[in-house]
Order: structure tokens, then sequence, then C-alpha cells
């Protein structure tokens, strides 16, 4: 399948709703607190999205209910809000995507709900790393294997994480899922090259036992299978002429 590449107008359409998403975990961050419920964490979201002009791409979805995925504790991602409230000591990894102007802006990030113990900030600190790692491989010539070695050998060779393979980063823009396929257990050298204008997303999920995952009979929530925790964290790229962009840059990491 052929990935396309966005030209100057369409990469200025990237940036803008891909800085909406951003901008909607920075506004959701205060109200990630024991006693709220993840279901008014997805009508703010909601509104705050629709506001500003936008669409969340996950509502109705192939069938997926709600505006933004919450994915707690053991959950590995897609899980679906709903009215039970967060507890002193979960983690929770919120995940938005917009629509703006036709263009999707793909992005989550970790949360604590109160005070978290150091087991799982570890593997928060860890996964936000190897997100980052994946990061600083893209490149125009580079091969897309790359991005899932780096996140492999970090998580897994050197922290012993089960890295998840049931789900990947993915190419984005006008479609929400496109190619190329992101894998977080890529080879080195190993497949397609990378060329300026491409945008996709890197979005590791890490767990803290076996990489593996069940999908429960709502269809959508991952959980892993030994029902330890699982973090995840998720940016949109682009490729440029000297290497890369991430597009989903929270406010205080922009310059
Ligand atoms: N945002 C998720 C991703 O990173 C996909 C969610 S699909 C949904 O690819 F239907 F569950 F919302
Ligand atoms: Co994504
Ligand atoms: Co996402």
């Amino acid at each position: 399948m052929a990935i396309d590449i966005k030209s100057k107008p369409e990469i200025e359409k990237m940036r803008r709703t891909c800085r909406l998403a951003a901008d909607v975990l920075d506004m959701i961050e205060t109200h990630v607190r024991p006693g709220v419920t993840t279901l008014e964490l997805d009508r703010i979201c909601h509104e705050f999205i629709v506001r500003n002009g936008a669409y969340p791409a996950p509502l109705n979805y192939k069938g997926f209910p709600k505006s933004i995925c919450t994915s707690i504790n053991e959950v590995v991602c897609h899980g679906i809000p709903e009215a039970r409230a967060l507890l002193d000591g979960d983690i929770i990894n919120i995940d938005i995507t917009t629509i703006v102007d036709g263009y999707h802006g793909d992005t989550s990030e970790m949360f604590y709900v109160g005070e978290v113990d150091d087991a799982a900030r570890k593997l928060i600190d860890v996964t936000r790393r190897s997100l980052w790692l994946g990061i600083e491989e893209v490149g125009p010539d580079k091969r897309i294997g790359d991005i899932g070695a780096a996140i492999v050998e970090y998580a897994n060779r050197q922290h012993r994480y089960g890295v998840v393979e049931a789900f990947c980063g993915h190419g984005i823009g006008r479609e929400f899922h496109t190619a190329p396929q992101v894998s977080h257990v890529g080879r080195r050298g190993t497949g397609m090259r990378m060329r300026e204008g491409m945008t996709f997303t890197i979005e590791p999920m890490i767990n803290e036992g076996t990489a593996h995952c069940e999908v429960l009979d709502d269809g959508w929530t991952a959980i892993t299978r030994d029902g330890r925790l699982s973090a995840q964290a998720e940016h949109t790229v682009l490729v440029t002429a000297n290497g890369f962009e991430v597009l989903t840059l929270r406010a205080a990491a922009r310059q």
C-alpha cells in the first residue's frame, strides 16, 4: 500500500489538529483525581473538542461508543469511559484523537490518580522514554523497523517489561488508521524507508509482565492476560528533511 506524502498545506492542517489534541491533554489533566468517573472525563473532553470546532474521532468509529479512550491499570488500550470512579493509586491512559478540517491528530498520555506506587511510576517512566527512543529513530531514508527495535531494546532487553505486539502505531491524516503499520517490536534494518512528508503515530504499550493481551466481550477493552499493569504513550510525528517533528507536543514542551 502506497504511503501518502503530505503537501505543505496538509502539514499545516496536521499541525493544527495535533496541537488541539495535545491541548485536550493539558486541559483534562487537572480533572484526573480520585472520585471522578471516566464518563465525566469523556464529557469534558468532548465539549472542549467540539467547542474548538473539531470532532472527536473515536465517537462512532467502527462502533466505538465514546469520544476518548480511558485505559486504567491492567487495561492496555481502548478502554471505554464508564460511570465508575477513579481510585487513589490508579494509573490511567487518556487517548485523544481530534479531527480538524478533515485531518486527524492522535496522542495519549499517562496520568496518576492521587498517590501512585513506585512500581507504577517506573513503568510509566520507561514507557515515556521508550516512546522518545522510538521517535529519535525517525528520519528520511531510515527504516520503520528501527523504531520498534529501539523500543524493545530499552523496554524489554533492558527493563524486562512486555512490549505489546497486538496493537501498532499507524499512518494518519485524512484517515484515522492507514499505512504504514508501526510495530513497537521491530527489527533493525527492516521495513519500509521513511520519506519526508509522511505522518504516523508511535504509541508503545508496555506491560509490567507478559506482553499478551485479551479483548473483553465489549469488543474494545484490551487487558493484560496476567492482570498486571500496562502503560502507553503516543505522539503523531512528521518525517522532515532532517529528521522528525513531533506534532502533538504539549504546550509546556513547545518552543
Ligand atoms: N486513538 C487510538 C489509537 O491510538 C485508537 C482508538 S480507536 C477507538 O490508535 F475506536 F477505540 F477509539
Ligand atoms: Co493512534
Ligand atoms: Co490514540
